[in-house]
């Protein structure tokens, strides 16, 4: 090559018109008739036209132009020029035009259905969309490490085989461990509550795995969630923690990834505004009112909220919501009831679950931790766990115990909100459900 490869990106940034570039990649469409060959290019930056012609290609590479199929790999050299019809604006005349490798027939093609996409992920993880979902997953990762390293919390690695439940036993993935069992993480939560008291504000995104017995487009048995702990956290400000790294998130997916919303349709004025505007919190208690009042739907009080109940609520709402204060009783063990609650005092737990706008549902949970050893082993026995089989987590209660508190983000949740996706499954580039795990 007489010229440096350039991102195709930079050469549709400007400032290329009339002078030659390179750029390589995979033929993205292709059409030719008679002595041209219109092909986009596409690199992980962006796609360019290509138009080849007999006269300005020596002869065997015209011919490969004409007869490469999607996906085939090329590396190109020509002039650029300025052309409204091409997507981007600007096209290349190569003059070179080589095949790196040639593509067999590729198996997509438009309308295929979820299923068959599904199938092929490994492929279709280079179409346009699932690209767009890649890169702002990338930044919503990048986004939650920052967030909090700027605040001053250490990452912290969690285990992920652990002997014990923590989010009930009934959506546990059993590994054989040697000649024994054990689980796959459902959660960092035991392990970071031991951490917090050397390194006090801890974070991570780690993989969490949940046997999830039903379909829905929000539940994967492998997911990553992003969770923190910090000593000294009473809960009314975790839940404030979690509503400035919502916010973080979102400005960080708005400054860098414009172009990606775009490819994905995504409409982005709500976004926008939830970056102003201050995220209600409101009580359980309050939200059954709510639903009863304005939605005429009576939900016993004590019972969780399920998903249609959720989104009848987030119809009121046009930002995530924190709702706080859950019937003790529906709760994982470690929820430390709140004996001086507003409302329902001695019933309800330190607990808050925020939920996102549109039907996106629980993209947060988290609570104040029970540090009360007797209250930990009763409700361990209502789930019908052994106690004996949390001596080590107890310990973390034995030896200067203090208030903290918690929270875990689903990230694949939450980028199903900033993309607007139908289902979670393709918030993740190989999605792992109940019908699959593969490829
Ligand atoms: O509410 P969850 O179960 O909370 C916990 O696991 C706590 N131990 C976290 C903590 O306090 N450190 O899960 C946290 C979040 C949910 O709000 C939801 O966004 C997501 O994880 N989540 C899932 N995402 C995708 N697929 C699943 N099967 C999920 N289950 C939970
Ligand atoms: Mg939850």
């Amino acid at each position: 090559m007489d010229c440096g490869i350039i991102p195709i990106r930079e050469v549709l940034g400007g400032g290329y018109a009339g002078k030659k570039v390179g750029v390589r990649g995979w033929i993205y469409r292709t059409r030719s008739s008679g002595s041209k060959a219109f092909l986009v290019v596409r690199d992980s930056s962006g796609i360019i036209q290509v138009t080849a012609s007999r006269d300005e290609l020596p002869e065997r590479e015209f011919d490969d132009a004409k007869k490469a199929l999607i996906e085939t790999s090329v590396v190109v050299s020509g002039k650029v020029f300025e052309d409204k019809r091409a997507p981007g604006g600007y096209e290349i005349h190569p003059d070179k035009f080589g095949v790196v490798s040639f593509a067999d027939v590729f198996p997509i093609t438009k309308d295929q259905s979820e299923e068959f996409l599904r199938d092929n992920r490994h492929l279709w993880i280079r179409s346009r969309y699932m690209t767009a979902i890649m890169k702002i997953r990338s930044t919503v990762t990048g986004a939650i490490h920052e967030f909090f390293r700027e605040r001053g919390y250490c990452e912290f690695t969690p285990p992920i085989l652990q002997p014990n439940q923590c989010e009930g036993g009934s959506t546990l993935f059993e590994v054989k461990y040697y000649g024994e069992k054990t689980y796959l993480s459902q959660t960092w939560q035991l392990y970071a509550e031991a951490a917090i008291f050397s390194l006090e504000k801890i974070y991570d995104v780690s993989p969490t795995f949940r046997a999830e017995k039903s379909k829905t487009s929000r539940h994967l048995s492998e997911f990553w969630m992003a969770e923190m702990e910090a000593a000294w956290m009473e809960i009314d400000e975790c839940s404030e923690v979690a509503k400035d790294e919502i916010k973080f998130i979102i400005r960080k997916v708005l400054e860098n990834n414009r172009d990606d919303l775009e490819v994905l349709g995504r409409e982005t004025a709500d976004l926008e505004h939830c970056l102003n505007a201050s995220f209600p919190t409101i009580t359980y208690t309050d939200a059954l009112k709510l639903l009863k009042e304005k939605d005429g739907m009576d939900v016993p009080w004590g019972k969780d909220l399920r998903t249609i109940e959720e989104e009848t609520i987030m119809n009121h709402f046009d930002t995530p919501v924190v709702v706080t204060h859950y019937p003790k009783e529906a709760m994982a063990f470690y929820k430390p009831v709140d004996p001086a609650a507003k409302d329902a005092p001695g019933q309800v737990a330190k607990c808050f679950d925020m939920l996102a706008p549109k039907g996106y549902g629980e993209i947060v949970g988290g609570s104040q931790r029970d540090t009360d050893v007797e209250e930990l082993k009763k409700y361990l026995e209502r789930d019908g766990e052994d106690p004996a089989n949390y001596k080590f987590y107890f310990d973390t209660r034995r030896y200067g115990s203090v208030p903290h508190s918690g929270y875990g983000l689903g990230v694949e949740r939450v980028i199903a909100w900033i993309c607007g996706l139908e289902n979670i499954k393709d918030a993740i580039p190989f999605p792992r459900t109940l019908a699959r795990c593969s490829p």
